[in-house]
């Protein structure tokens, strides 16, 4: 039994138990009220069964700014998010909304006091700390959904779909990633791009997403060797940053690869700039037996595709070539995050996106990084749940 399916069977025996009553409004707190808080706020506030009663951020007077800046009359204010969690007994669930290198602490200390928790992505830095955070949420029995909008895209649920139709065959090779030719994130100070809050640069900034897209798509195998590389060429170069203090204060990476082995004979490639000397690193290209899934570059902001799809493959003998066009909706991904975690609390269903899954993310994302250091390639181990 994998160990996707083992948590998720343990947390649907636990979570059933605990289903809320429909016609309560659940108690919500937010943690961190930095830029990424005003758009999950912004989510809530359209939700009818939702209560924002707390808010945390470290840097006084920020939460209480927030505070009115969302005219959220009835929230009371804390300077951390466990001063939150230790003054609000009653709270249902909170938005994990810190720097990267603040995402597990606050997780896990919600967990451990009964609370529900969506965590923004990546799901922490290290694979310790996501090992670290499944734990307490096993134990928790609570939601842990990690906030990967890009899921409830159509055009995302359109490559999961082609995958598992077969169309492709069996997938062997996989190359994905992307980037910015100039876009280190820096307009709201340096949480982005110091060691001790972003902890990863572009990584976990973007790179997430791109794994999290074709991960998902294939089902999530366990990543078992990676050889990685990764660089600060220009993060640290004060001719591409807006000052020379952010030069100095740049810490992580703006550049990184990895050559990944999944089970299942699959091999991922994969690349992400926050700046280079090119357009773009690749497409994404899935590759399979039967044909061959090609999805536009983006600059990834968002990990959305960049343009029609092709499927490449033969029909009657001959080869040709089949587009997707890119689908819109309409629909706004993060209020089906939000919505999506709110229902999974209320009625005791698994995560939206689960951290049995993500894991293997954070797996590859800390492969690359230790890999990288060593200068060679290792085996990605990860401990029982
Ligand atoms: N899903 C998305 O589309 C998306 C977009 C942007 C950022 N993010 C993610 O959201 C997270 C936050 O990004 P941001 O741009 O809002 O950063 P930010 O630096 O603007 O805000 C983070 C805030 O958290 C506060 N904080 C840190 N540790 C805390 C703690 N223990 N208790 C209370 N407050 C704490 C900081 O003081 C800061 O105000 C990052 O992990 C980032 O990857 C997600």
């Amino acid at each position: 039994m994998s160990l996707s399916s083992i948590l998720d069977e343990f947390k649907n025996t636990r979570l059933k138990k605990e289903e809320i009553d429909p016609n309560r409004k659940l108690k919500v707190g937010i943690i961190g009220t930095g830029w990424i808080a005003d758009a999950h706020i912004n989510s809530y506030k359209k939700q009818p069964d939702v209560e924002i009663v707390a808010l945390a951020d470290l840097i006084p007077g920020k939460a209480d700014a927030f505070k009115a800046k969302w005219n959220l009359e009835g929230a009371r204010t804390y300077m951390s998010g466990d001063e939150l969690i230790d003054n609000e007994p009653g709270i249902d669930a909170v938005s994990v909304c810190t720097y990267n290198c603040q995402h597990a602490e606050p997780t896990i200390y919600a967990l451990n006091h009964g609370v529900n928790v969506l965590l923004e992505k990546p799901m922490c830095v290290t694979l310790d700390e996501a090992v670290a955070i499944c734990r307490a949420e096993k134990a928790s029995g609570k939601v842990l959904s990690i906030g990967f909008q890009p899921r409830f895209d159509e055009n995302m649920k359109m490559i999961k779909r082609i995958v598992e139709s077969g169309t492709l065959g069996k997938i062997y090779y996989i190359q994905t990633g992307g980037g910015r030719r100039r876009g280190i994130p820096t307009p709201f100070g340096t949480s982005f791009i110091a060691k001790d809050t972003g902890g990863i640069g572009a990584l976990g900034d973007i790179g997430c997403y791109s794994l999290d897209m074709v991960m998902n798509a294939i089902g999530y195998p366990k990543p078992i060797t990676v050889s990685g590389y990764k660089s600060a060429y220009f993060g640290t170069n004060p001719k591409y940053m807006p000052c020379k203090e952010y030069a100095e204060a740049f810490g992580v990476d703006d550049f990184a690869a990895g050559f990944v082995r999944l089970e299942g004979g699959i091999v991922l490639d994969f690349r992400i700039a926050w700046a280079m000397h090119l357009d773009t690193p690749g497409d994404t290209i899935i590759m399979g037996t039967e044909g061959s899934l090609r999805i536009p570059s983006t600059d990834c902001w968002n990990g959305s595709v960049g343009g029609a799809m092709t499927i490449y493959h033969d029909l009657c003998g001959t080869q040709t070539q089949t587009t997707v066009p890119i689908l819109h909706t309409g629909a706004d991904l993060f209020d089906l995050k939000i919505r999506s975690f709110l229902d999974a609390v209320k009625k005791g269903t698994p995560a939206p996106v689960p951290s049995s899954q993500i894991i293997y993310n954070q797996a590859i994302l800390d492969g690359i990084c230790r890999s990288a250091e060593l200068g060679h390639e290792i085996e990605i181990e990860i401990p029982e749940i």
